[in-house]
């Protein structure tokens, strides 16, 4: 059986400069660490990605399937994220820097 077939949500997190400097290392092994506790490690994949071109918003981190991407995510904010937004399926309103479903080319026109 491939790793993949238990795996609901991807996380992307940027290890580019700016978010490097505001810990994305320190994100990552905390969000590793909370899914391990709860039991969850293999139902997510974690991937280290390059900029995702919002530097001054660092550290950054996103969510799919839901799409929803995270600014100044710090340690509490990581562990936030994975028993709150993945476990809980409660998107955290705090650090929400956007969210592809609101996306003003996702929305249903009337013409
Ligand atoms: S360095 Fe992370 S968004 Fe650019």
């Amino acid at each position: 059986m491939s790793r993949l077939e238990k795996v609901a949500t991807h996380i992307l997190v940027c290890r580019h400069k700016s978010c490097e400097k505001a810990d994305a290392r320190e994100v990552v092994k905390e969000m590793r660490a909370t899914l391990k506790e709860h039991g969850w490690r293999r139902r997510v994949m974690i991937s280290n990605v390059g900029c995702l071109d919002q530097c001054s918003h660092a550290a950054i981190v996103c969510v799919y399937p839901q799409g929803v991407w995270y600014e100044r995510v710090d340690r509490e904010t990581a562990r936030e994220i994975i028993e709150e937004h993945v476990i809980k399926k409660i998107p955290l309103k705090r650090h929400l820097l956007h969210d592809l479903n609101h996306a003003e080319d996702n929305q249903i026109s009337d013409d």
